[in-house]
């Protein structure tokens, strides 16, 4: 949520800033705004709109400086203004700030303010934050040794504040310096090349440098030309660790795609691959993981399991469950992150738990880590984005390896999540009784299913035309059962998110419980039909829906016949092992929802009210 960045060096800071924001717009994208000190001034151009906007307003107030800063972003407090976009200046014109976060207290703090003659021309959380630095610097006293007023103030200013911030402030008074800090919203500083640049996420740094520090909640970092350093709320010094980012600029761009989702989508057999390289164990029958901190006796002892996430990766828990639950034969709990962290399970000794999130920065289920460690449990998490927040604070984990996913439908990151869940299982089962050759088999099927979604993703053609032909409708199904009823969820997600479409996902069998209410010609029906036991009772409730003129979209395993004139659309996949059957079947409704919102003509990679990094409650 938001997108900041900010640049001091020796180029102009502007384009350096606008083409970051460009990179962060998927955390934020209903309105920005770019703010350079010039001649001892803080210029702020801002406006609501995309960055797109925003550059051709930048290029009014032809920028010449080499510091300043920048936002995009996604409202909470206030509505899509030019106002309320960010950045923020001080009444009294001293300092610009961009915020990533919620001020709670921005009440208390704005009245306190008010009554010392401080003005406010937003209704944001923000400006109350930026008033409050400023009414510390103008009362800062001139440092002794060396210290920075600015830095100073802006310490004082944030011991008051209650909520979440990544900030970057501009100071009229300190030409090409940067205070920034952060509390559970991300900021990554990269050390570049006789220059710094500071954003919400490496995407905005990669074209100018691969060696970044990824701050800590609780600390400052302050940025003059020469030097970085970095302190905490109580003054601290803290030795900065510098990092190299694996990926490069290249892997962020469309490479010729139309869209994020689309290059994310097609991208997903080398995403699987690289998410599985290096994880087997030598004999080819159990998955290995580095990072787990967790001895293989110590996993002995485990006798449930947790999973906490949100969204996408929620419904990757649920593959999960059912994968562990199957193979391993350990009980499993899923919950809501947002659910979990308010509350107040009984969680016993023995039990493990997980955290999945791509981004890592997912508030709610930060939220969740924090209180399942509060209450002495171990938390291993599923992470894409390295050096990410709940990475830091896991006790152990597996990284998806996926590279930057862009587009704010999650899809190559929510396969991944989906193959380190069997292979989760796969680890546990071989612990307990699955044997040799069947582990040997699971670890075959595995390392076959990017070449099975490559044989899906050929029907791309397809499904574009069933797309076509049913995109006008208002309401849309999605029904699977077992390990298929979460990706009848994902499925879902999916169409409601990118194309508006009113979707539900619900067990095959459960459809006659209620949302049969709804079948009708106007209310297409998605059923993924596996082969196996349960075929020939999602056989019957197809005839049920199509007894009821529901059009029927079937995701169905080779060699399996549904009988003539019961569903409208076929699209064959692949038949595998249980294990990989999640992943295969989430292409077909990975693209059908693609290409109905294409035809609906709708924004794919930025949809409407939603931002990809949820860092606020
Ligand atoms: C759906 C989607 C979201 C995320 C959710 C969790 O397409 O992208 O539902 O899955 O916001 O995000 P992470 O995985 O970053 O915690």
């Amino acid at each position: 949520m938001c997108g900041i960045v900010g640049y001091v060096g020796k180029q102009k800071a502007a384009a350096i800033i606008l083409e970051g924001l460009k990179r962060l717009e998927y955390r934020g994208y209903d309105s920005a705004g770019v703010c350079v000190l010039q001649a001892g001034k803080l210029d702020v151009a801002k406006k609501a709109g995309r960055v797109e906007v925003l550059v051709k307003e930048a290029a009014r107030h032809k920028f010449t400086g080499t510091s300043g800063i920048g936002h995009t972003r996604w409202a909470t407090h206030g509505g899509v203004t030019d106002a309320n976009a960010h950045p923020h200046v001080s009444s009294d014109g001293k300092l610009a700030l961009i915020h990533n976060g919620v001020i709670e207290n921005y009440a208390g703090m704005k009245k306190f303010l008010a009554g010392k003659g401080y003005t406010f021309k937003s209704e944001t959380d923000t400006e109350a934050l930026c008033n409050l630095i400023a009414y510390h610097y103008a009362k800062e006293p001139a440092p002794k040794n060396g210290g920075s007023r600015f830095l100073e103030s802006v310490r004082k200013a944030l011991r008051h504040v209650e909520g979440t911030y990544g900030i970057a402030v501009l100071c009229a008074d300190c030409p090409d310096e940067i205070v920034a800090a952060r509390k559970a919203s991300p900021l990554v500083l990269g050390v570049g090349d006789q220059e710094y640049i500071l954003a919400s996420d490496a995407a905005a740094i990669v074209s100018r440098t691969q060696n970044v520090v990824y701050l800590k909640d609780g600390e400052l970092v302050h940025i003059t030309p020469r030097a970085f350093a970095i302190s905490t709320l109580d003054q601290a010094d803290v030795s900065p660790v510098v990092d190299t980012i694996t990926w490069k600029v290249g892997d962020a761009d469309l490479n010729g795609y139309a869209h994020f989702m689309e290059k994310e989508i097609f991208e997903q057999p080398q995403a699987l691959e690289n998410t599985m390289r290096g994880r087997f164990a030598e004999d080819g029958s159990t998955a290995q993981f580095g990072g787990l901190n967790l001895s293989a006796a110590e996993f002995r002892q485990i006798d449930r399991l947790l999973f906490c996430a949100c969204g996408s990766a929620w419904h990757a828990c649920l593959v999960a469950e059912h994968l562990v639950e199957s193979f391993a034969r350990v009980p499993v709990e899923v919950d809501y992150a947002s659910e979990f962290r308010y509350r107040n399970v009984p969680l016993d000794r023995n039990t493990l738990c997980w955290v999945i999130s791509q981004s890592g920065e997912t508030i709610d289920t930060l939220a969740a880590l924090r209180e399942a460690k509060r209450k002495g449990h171990r938390v291993l998490a599923i992470n894409n984005v390295v050096g990410s927040t709940i990475a830091r604070e896991a006790d152990g984990g597996v990284y998806q390896h996926v590279g930057p996913e862009i587009g704010v439908a999650s899809t190559k990151a929510f396969t991944s999540q989906l193959l380190l869940g069997a292979m989760i299982a796969l680890y546990i089962a071989r612990m307990r009784d699955m044997s040799f050759s069947d582990g040997v088999q699971y670890v075959q099927s595995l390392k076959g299913a990017p070449d099975l979604v490559r044989t899906v993703l050929k029907q791309a053609p397809k499904i574009r035309k069933i797309a076509k032909k049913y995109a006008k409708h208002a309401d849309f199904l999605f029904l699977g059962r077992l390990s298929l009823f979460p990706v009848a969820l994902e499925g879902a997600l999916k169409l409601k998110e990118i194309s508006y479409i009113h979707a539900e996902g619900y067990p095959t069998a459960e459809m006659k419980h209620g949302p049969i209410a709804l079948v009708s010609e106007q209310c297409p029906s998605v059923f993924l039909v596996p082969k196996g036991d349960v075929f020939n009772k999602i056989v019957s409730s197809m005839q049920e829906i199509k007894a009821r003129k529901g059009p029927i979209i079937a995701v169905v395993t080779a060699g399996s016949e549904i009988p003539p004139g019961v569903a409208d659309e076929v699209i064959p996949i692949p038949d595998c092992h249980p294990a990989v059957l999640p992943i295969v079947a989430t292409i077909p409704v990975q693209l059908l929802s693609y290409y109905i919102a294409l035809e609906r003509g709708c924004d794919v990679d930025k949809p409407r009210n939603l931002a990809k990094s949820v860092t606020v409650e």
